[in-house]
């Protein structure tokens, strides 16, 4: 007998409702069924590879107060660095001679020019070692337009921009009420991400206190509508000193985040066929073999972490980050043996732009 999973499933389009009940499911076969359907979409529509994106954490230094993050600017207790120059092109040239296909630069957030100068330094030089074929994702947070356009010159061809929560009022939870977390404004500034041609990515945390299944419900709904093309989602997991670590006693099990940011890359995958989606690292902070359970619910994408080992500890945006004392190589030996279990395989030397993007090009 067809239950009323199975008839969701089958249906060409979801509705809100139809979200709702995936988002619900806690039987385990129930939600297999989800997980299952969203892996051969991606098999049909991205085929059996995953794509690296070889991260640099370039600083931790932030100019915001994130009140769920570990390194936002009040955290006094953050041994706070700036890579070198030389260090940033030694992880991209490891990215580019491995064959990875695609680089990401990541930092806190920082608006002052000097900041964004040599960003777009950076930006330039590492596009000259690795040629034209290689993908430049920035995560640098909310800039000024011109300061978009000033990296995409440079060479920097994607930007991913999390919208934390798409509910505005949540949003307010979990950020300073001030005008430097400000929700209209974040949202303008995935606009003119668009706007410029960056393939444009945004995503949420999952199991925040006070969030409830409609809004993550609403979420996927805002990136549908949104039309994005990447989305990197993951649990949303404790800090000790963050200011929202008050409200730890609200949080789901870390088991049930889990479960539960699975389901949502699922129905995002079911929703929107052609996106890239990352199976995140907090997935891979709750459970051993997160990120490949990311890629068996439907995600494409995994971004091995290329800084210097030195570096990896003081970026700890939740407790436990994992990884910290994993080399590359062996990371990769791992990942590969995994993947050849999943029947999956690296996509090496090719940027894996989003499909979606393309076509929404066409
Ligand atoms: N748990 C999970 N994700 C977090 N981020 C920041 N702090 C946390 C946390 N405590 C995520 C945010 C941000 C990205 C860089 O890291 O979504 O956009
Ligand atoms: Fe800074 Fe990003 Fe952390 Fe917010 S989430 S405090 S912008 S590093």
């Amino acid at each position: 007998m067809k239950t009323r999973i199975d008839q969701i499933l089958a249906k060409e389009k979801l509705n809100r409702l139809d979200i709702i009940t995936l988002l619900s499911v806690k039987d385990t076969q129930e939600s297999e069924k989800i997980f299952k359907k969203a892996y051969e979409i991606k098999k049909e529509y991205i085929g059996n590879k995953v794509y690296l994106r070889g991260l640099i954490e370039y600083t931790n230094k932030c100019e915001k107060n994130c009140l769920y993050c570990g390194i936002r600017a009040a955290n006094k207790s953050v041994d706070r660095y700036v890579m070198d120059e030389k260090t940033v092109l030694d992880g991209a040239r490891y990215a580019i001679e491995n064959d990875y296909g695609s680089v990401v630069i990541q930092s806190g957030e920082i608006c002052n020019d000097s900041y964004t100068d040599k960003i777009a330094e950076l930006i330039y030089k590492i596009k000259q070692m690795g040629g034209q074929g290689l993908g430049i994702t920035l995560s640098l947070g909310e800039q000024k337009p011109e300061v978009y356009q000033k990296w995409k010159d440079a060479g920097a061809n994607r930007y991913l921009l999390r919208i934390e929560s798409s509910n505005e009022e949540l949003y307010y939870k979990i950020h300073p009420q001030n005008d430097k977390h400000n929700y209209q404004k974040r949202l303008e500034a995935l606009q003119s991400l668009k706007d410029l041609g960056y393939q444009t990515g945004t995503g949420v945390m999952i199991g925040l206190p006070f969030q409830t299944i409609e809004d993550l419900a609403n979420d996927l709904i805002f990136m549908k509508k949104f039309d994005i093309d990447m989305v990197g989602m993951g649990p949303y997991l404790e800090h000790d000193q963050t200011p929202l670590s008050k409200y730890d006693h609200l949080l789901l099990p870390q088991s049930q985040r889990f479960h539960l940011s699975l389901l949502m890359i699922a129905i995002l995958r079911i929703m929107m066929k052609d996106i890239n989606i990352a199976a995140s690292t907090a997935l891979q902070a709750i459970a051993t073999n997160g990120r490949e359970h990311g890629l068996m619910a439907g995600a494409n994408i995994i971004m091995p972490n290329v800084s210097d080992l030195n570096y990896k500890p003081k970026y700890q945006l939740y407790n436990n980050k994992p990884g910290i004392t994993e080399n590359s190589d062996s990371f990769i030996e791992n990942l590969k043996n995994k993947l050849n279990i999943l029947g999956e395989e690296i996509g090496w030397g090719v940027a894996g732009n989003s499909r979606h993007f393309q076509s929404r090009q066409k």
